[in-house]
Parts: C-alpha cells; structure tokens; sequence
C-alpha cells in the first residue's frame, strides 16, 4: 500500500507551479472524440484518473499519442465501438463523459455506470434526464448506461440540481443535436466554460457558458483543434490552505485569479494576506489565524472540493468554525480521522462545529477520497511530528506529483510503501 509519512512543523515557503484542471481535462479529452480531425490538447495533469479515460478512449478505437506528459493527440475517426466496458473505467467519475459524448456523435452509447469517490450518492438523473429530453431512449441496463437516438432534436431542459457533470454531459450531446437547445439551471463552473470553449473551438455554437442559461445551437460536424486547458483551482486553492494552515509564504503559478475568488475571501477572513496578479496568487500567514463560517456552494460559492481542504485549516484557527456541506453528504469521514490528530470537532448532520486548537499531534490516518486525502497531507504538514497518510492510491488520481510540488516548497514528506522506508525517513528527520 503506498502511503505518505511527513514530518510537520514547518512553514511552506515558495512558488508552486499549478497543473490544467482534472475536471476540465477529462470532460475535454472525452469531447475530443467527438470529431474524426485531431485534436491536440495542451495542460492536461498526468494524473491517473486522465490515464485510465484515456486507455478507455483507446478501447474503443480512437488514437491516443502522448506528445510529452502534458499534451495528447487524440483522434477520434477510428471509433467503431460505442461500449465502454473498460474494467477501471468504474472506478472513476468522468467515464459519464463518454456518454455524451458518443451519444452526441453516434447517436449510441454504452457505459458502465460511473464511480468515483465515495463523497455521497451521486445519482446521475439530471443527465440521464436531459439525453431523454434530447430524444434518446435510455436505460439502465447490467450496471450499464445504454443510450440510443434515431437522432437527437434540441429542446428546452430544466435542471432540478445545479450540476457540473449533467451540464457538460448534455450540453456535449445538444452540441450534435438538430436544432437548438436551451438548457437552464446550469453549472457555471470554471470548467463548463472551459468545455464550452473547447467545444466551441471545433466548431461548435454554444453561448452563454458561466451564467444560468446555455443555449446551443446543434451542428453536424465539429473539426479538429489545438486547446489549453485551463489551470486546476482545486490543486491552486489546496497549495493555498497548505500555506495557511503551516503559517507559510506560497506563491501559486499559472492560475487564473478569477476562479479562486472564493478561496481568497476565506483566507483574507480568518487572517491570511492574499496578493493577487495576473496569473499568480501569494498566501502569506502569520501570527494567529482567526474561525470563520463556510457553506459550500456551486460555483462562485465555496466548492465542495475545497471543503476538507479548509476544514483542516479551521481546525488550527482560534475559535469556533463553522461548515455547511451543502453538495455531498459523505464529506465530513476524513474529520473523523483529524480528530485522531487531536481536532476538536461535532459533526450533526451536513455541518460540522470546530473549535480550534493550537496544535495538531502526529498520527496514522487513512485518506477517506481524494480532497480529504490532500487535506490530511496539510494536517501532517501543519503538525510537530510524524504522520502517516493511508490510501494515498485516492490523492494520486488528481494531484500531479503532490509529494514532489511540496516539497520543492519545504515539505519533508515521502512516498513509501514498506516499513523499512517508513523507518529510513524517520531516522533521517529525527
Ligand atoms: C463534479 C466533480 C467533483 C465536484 C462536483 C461538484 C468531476 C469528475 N467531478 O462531480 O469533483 O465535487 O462536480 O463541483 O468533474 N446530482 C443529482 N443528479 C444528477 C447529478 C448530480 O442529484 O444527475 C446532485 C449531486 O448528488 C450533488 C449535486 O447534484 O449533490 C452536484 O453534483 P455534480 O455537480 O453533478 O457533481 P459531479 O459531476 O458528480
């Protein structure tokens, strides 16, 4: 089992360089197979969830070429198979992408039903919903989402939820419908902007991406492209909290300001100073940091993928925090293992009471997912001893090289897997 041993207590200090955005990513790389030109992605994390889409649209025909670790070629012409039954691709989230997206272009689809981290429920009848609405038969059928149209005419489609995934979901198939289409409700998102962009980039008619309401007017054909994606402002906001929560000075490169806007606020209350530049945000934190009260929101309110990410930090803040998770209602397991490292912390229900303590001790925890995985990594980080971090396997399939980019900003941390290198690093720290 690889897992993380870090020896805390000191401040972060540096620049960090912040990778594309895993979510934004995996949308695109799905949406690329949706013409039969090439199509050259750019900033695309290497991380396991990108690798395990990518070996899926191989599976099914398309051709996939690592440029170098950041850029692919993918085209999409050789695709004859429309069954995604890939073994991993249930293990994560974004496999729906590939529903809408060879739905959109083959008016068929076949995908095992999603994953991910076990954060909640995560039904996905808002994209199921939406396909119909479009005028596709689907069913559930042997763990199986199977979709299919004689052709697909764009209608009006009402979220009940705000959504990310059934929004780009559906505006990737409304993208190849007859018509056009109205779908209200919807995320805004950072990365349904970015798809839409993308999307739009090969030829597609979408407008207004980042409000409530995206119209598209269907066509039928998109052609290749080149695209960036744009900068993860979950991987930006957790180098942030990590330099909060050590009483550290981080600078993070190649972010986008804009989208942390949320992040900043909470920083500024509970004491930070934030300077913002045009691609780069510093963190400073001194002295004592102070409580504050968060409620997580769809974008552009506090994400919930940034919520253990604070919670942690909270928990070293003098007085009494409050959290609201509003979206996920398994997002607080990893509070059960901060309070193994000495947190003071009453959860009821979707909130969660912390009363700040001075001081985190060393300890064994288990990362419950991928954000509260990163999260007790800036615990450890934030803590005199030694701590050790479980199932990291969960934080390796968003974050890019997440020990190496710590420690080039003063982390002493490592990735191990036996006892023996457990031992070698506390006698090399001690
Ligand atoms: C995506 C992100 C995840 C992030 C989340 C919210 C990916 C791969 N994952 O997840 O990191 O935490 O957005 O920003 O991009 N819902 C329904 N029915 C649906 C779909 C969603 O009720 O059909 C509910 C969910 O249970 C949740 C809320 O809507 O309460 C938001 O979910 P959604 O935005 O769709 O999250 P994901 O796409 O699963």
């Amino acid at each position: 089992m690889e897992q993380y041993i870090i020896k805390g207590g000191h401040p972060l200090v540096g620049e960090v360089e912040i990778g594309g955005a895993k979510n934004a990513a995996l949308a695109i790389l799905a949406a690329a197979i949706m013409t039969d030109d090439t199509v050259l992605i750019d900033n695309i994390p290497d991380v396991n969830d990108v690798n395990v889409l990518l070996d899926a649209i191989t599976g099914i025909g398309a051709k996939v070429h690592r440029v170098d670790r950041h850029t692919v070629k993918i085209n999409g012409s050789g695709i004859r198979n429309y069954d995604v039954e890939y073994d991993y691709i249930k293990k994560i989230r974004a496999s729906y992408y590939l529903l809408g997206a060879l739905l959109g272009k083959y008016k068929r689809a076949e995908v095992a039903l999603p994953g991910g981290c076990n954060i909640g429920s995560r039904p996905i009848d808002q994209h199921l919903k939406g396909f119909r609405a479009l005028g596709a038969d689907v069913d559930i059928e042997h763990g199986k989402v199977v979709a299919e149209a004689e052709k697909l005419v764009g209608r009006h489609v009402y979220f009940d939820v705000v959504t990310v995934g059934a929004t780009i979901n559906v505006m990737m198939a409304a993208t190849m419908a007859e018509g056009i289409t109205i779908m209200e409700n919807v995320a805004k998102e950072p990365h349904v902007v970015d798809v839409a962009n993308f999307l739009n980039s090969m030829g597609a008619n979408i407008r207004g991406a980042g409000t409530d309401v995206i119209k598209i007017r269907g066509v039928h054909r998109l052609h290749g492209t080149e695209y960036s994606v744009i900068p993860d402002q979950i991987e930006a906001g957790t180098f942030m909290f990590a330099a909060a929560a050590t009483k550290g000075d981080v600078t993070v490169l190649n972010v986008i300001p804009k989208h942390l806007e949320a992040t900043i606020a909470k920083l500024t209350e509970i004491g930070c100073e934030v300077e913002e530049f045009d691609d780069a945000v510093r963190v400073v934190s001194k002295g004592d940091l102070t409580s504050t009260h968060v409620k997580t929101l769809p974008y552009p309110g506090f994400p919930t993928d940034m919520q253990p990410q604070i919670g942690v930090t909270l928990a070293l803040c003098k007085g009494t925090s409050t959290i609201t998770e509003s979206i996920f209602e398994n997002r607080f397991k990893y509070l059960d293992e901060l309070a193994r490292m000495g947190a003071n912390i009453k959860v009821e229900g979707n909130s969660a009471t912390i009363e700040g303590v001075e001081q985190f001790s060393g300890a064994r925890v288990s990362a419950p997912d991928l954000r509260a995985g990163a999260a007790l990594c800036i615990a450890g980080l934030a803590t005199d001893g030694i701590t050790i971090v479980d199932d990291i396997i969960y934080i390796l399939r968003g974050y890019e090289r997440f020990d190496e980019k710590l420690r080039s900003i003063g982390a002493l941390m490592e990735q191990v897997s036996t006892e023996k290198e457990i031992q070698k690093f506390t006698l090399k720290v001690s």
